[in-house]
Formats: C-alpha cells, sequence, structure tokens
C-alpha cells in the first residue's frame, strides 16, 4: 500500500475511504504544518494530500524526499503550490475540479447580495436592536436590471451568471477567450478587461490566481469601474490589490465589497474591518458537507489513479 501524508483532517466518511485506499498518515490535532514540519512528515511517502493552507513552494518542494511522486490539492485552486518546482522534482500535482462548482457559486451569489443589499449593515442593527424603520433606511443597490461582470468565466462563473440572470442581472464576462454560444447563454464577451470593468455595475472575480492575474485589481484598472461599483471575490485574494480597494471604498469609488477570499488568509488586510460595506467571508466557497466529500473522495481517487494508471486526469503541472 503506498503511504500517504494527509496534511489536515478531512471529514470522517473520507478519512475511512483513504485509510482503505492506502496507508494513510493522518493530522490528527488538525494542526497547521510549518514548512519545516511538511519536509519532516514527508520522509518515507509517497505521496501528498494538500490543502490550500499549505504553502509547497519552490524551496519546500525542492526538499522534499525524491520518494514522494504526487501532490493531490484538497481544492480546485492550486495557487498554494509551486506547480514548476513540482514538475522539475517529476512530481504530480493534482486537484478537485467540477465538484465544488455549484457549492461555490452559492457563495459567489450571496456575496454579490450582501454586499450590494447591505447586508453586513443589516446583520449588526438586527443584533444590536433598537433599528428604526424608515422609507429610506440601509437602502442597498437593486440587483435586477444591474450589470454583473464575471471575470473568469469558467465553471464557477457560468453557474454565477445563471443564478445572477434569473434574478434579472445582465452578464458581461472576460475570459482568455470567448465561449460557445450555449456556454455563453446571452451574455456579453469582452475581450478586455478594461471593457468589462467599464460595464459592471457588479464585478465578480471567478478567475485562478496565476502569475497573469495576480493583483489584476490594481489602483488602475478599479477607475474603469463606473462610479459606484460593486466589487466581489469569490476566486484567490491574489487578485485584488487589497490597498487600491480599501482607498476605492474610502473615497466611495466602490460601493461596497463582498469578499470569500483574501491575499495573507487568515490575515485580511485590516482596511476591510473599518468598513460597514465590505460583506466578508472567512473562505466559505465549498463549505458544505456534500462538497467537502466530494472533494476529498476526489484528492483521494486522484492519487489511486496516479499509482495505478501513472496518470490522473486531474493533474494540473503537465
Ligand atoms: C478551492 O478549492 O480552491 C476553494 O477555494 C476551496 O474553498
Amino acid at each position: 500500500m503506498k503511504k500517504i501524508l494527509i496534511t489536515r483532517k478531512l471529514l470522517r466518511t473520507c478519512e475511512d475511504k483513504a485509510k482503505e485506499t492506502f496507508e494513510a498518515n493522518f493530522n490528527l490535532n488538525d494542526e497547521l504544518y510549518s514548512q519545516k514540519k511538511l519536509i519532516e512528515l514527508s520522509a518515507g511517502q509517497d505521496g501528498i494530500l494538500s490543502s490550500l493552507t499549505d504553502k509547497l513552494d519552490s524551496d519546500t518542494i525542492k526538499k522534499l524526499p525524491d520518494t514522494i511522486k504526487i501532490i493531490s490539492n484538497f481544492a480546485v485552486g492550486f495557487g498554494n503550490i509551486d506547480l514548476e518546482a513540482a514538475k522539475n522534482r517529476g512530481i504530480a500535482v493534482t486537484n478537485t475540479p467540477d465538484v465544488l462548482t455549484d457549492a461555490t457559486a452559492e457563495i459567489g451569489v450571496l456575496l454579490i447580495l450582501g454586499a450590494c443589499r447591505r447586508a453586513a449593515e443589516g446583520i449588526d442593527s438586527a443584533k444590536e436592536g433598537g433599528w428604526k424603520w424608515s422609507a429610506d433606511y440601509l437602502i442597498g443597490k437593486q440587483l435586477t436590471g444591474a450589470r454583473l461582470g464575471i471575470l473568469g468565466m469558467g465553471r464557477i462563473g457560468q453557474k454565477i451568471a445563471k443564478v445572477a440572470k434569473s434574478l434579472g442581472m445582465v452578464i458581461h464576462y472576460h475570459n482568455r477567450s470567448k465561449l460557445s454560444a450555449d456556454k455563453e447563454d446571452g451574455a456579453t464577451y469582452h475581450d478586455n478587461l478594461k471593457d468589462l470593468l467599464s460595464v459592471s455595475d457588479v464585478l465578480s472575480v471567478c478567475c485562478p490566481a496565476s502569475k497573469e492575474t495576480v493583483d489584476m485589481i490594481n489602483k488602475d484598472t478599479i477607475e474603469y469601474l463606473p462610479k459606484g461599483a460593486v466589487v466581489t471575490n469569490v476566486a484567490r485574494g491574489d487578485i485584488i490589490e487589497d490597498e487600491a480597494l480599501i482607498d476605492a471604498l474610502n473615497r466611495r469609488k466602490v460601493y461596497a465589497v463582498g469578499l470569500d477570499v483574501y491575499k495573507n488568509e487568515p490575515n485580511l488586510n485590516p482596511g476591510y474591518l473599518k468598513h460597514k460595506s465590505a460583506f466578508i467571508l472567512p473562505h466559505l466557497g465549498s463549505a458544505t458537507k456534500e462538497t467537502r466529500t466530494a472533494m476529498a473522495n476526489l484528492a483521494i481517487d486522484n492519487i489511486d489513479e496516479f499509482f495505478k494508471t501513472g496518470n490522473c486526469k486531474n493533474k494540473v503541472n503537465r
């Protein structure tokens, strides 16, 4: 049986499956392993089942033992792993696409609703009590008729578009390439970021983090947004330059933000905390029982497939 280091606790049924599939080395206390500890614990292991909280950068990957042949990431995103470094060491990296599309899109829609309809302020007021209803109390932005700009129209972007369309939003998107009419489903394609931002009353960031997308939403590109736009991010914190977005909130260039992901999680930029119009969540994208179960099972299956066939359909470092 192959020996696999599982860096974080999984749901019980998934740990049972892991035990049946390989000799699993579990993290019983669910502690966050340092890079040094990850390297130490990898000794004698054939693979690692990692999570997005493990920073497998180039230096860490260089120091992994030769026995490690696969890093199976328990996430669709893999910005926590240096793919090139893994490739140079002959280590396959896999992810868990598809199974988290619905759950993550649900949070994407929640961010849009929460930010536009001032949910953070509403929750605070309801808990404080004593709020006084009036015709102009906590007036927000109506979604019906508003233009939603989707940056990255992959599986999650398409699902958000579908729900937003049913709420009466008008969908625009920017992607590396234009989608087929079937996948576009009436959305308007923009072949550059500037054009997308200039029509985005609400922006939903859904693209993966990569060298090309880091800080794509920055002090210059924010200026392309209409005044009073809403910015939401369900993808990765690295795509947004926090200081620029916080500054845009301060100057009311941006009306509200809805964020589930941050640079340097869990230590988000404190500038967001000062803003009542920041609707912020602690990276809940895939957090449902069904989805976390499906993700862990897929991460296990990816390892199994790799050792059985020498390849894996969800390999991301070709
Ligand atoms: C992912 O898998 O990349 C999600 O962000 C997890 O919630």
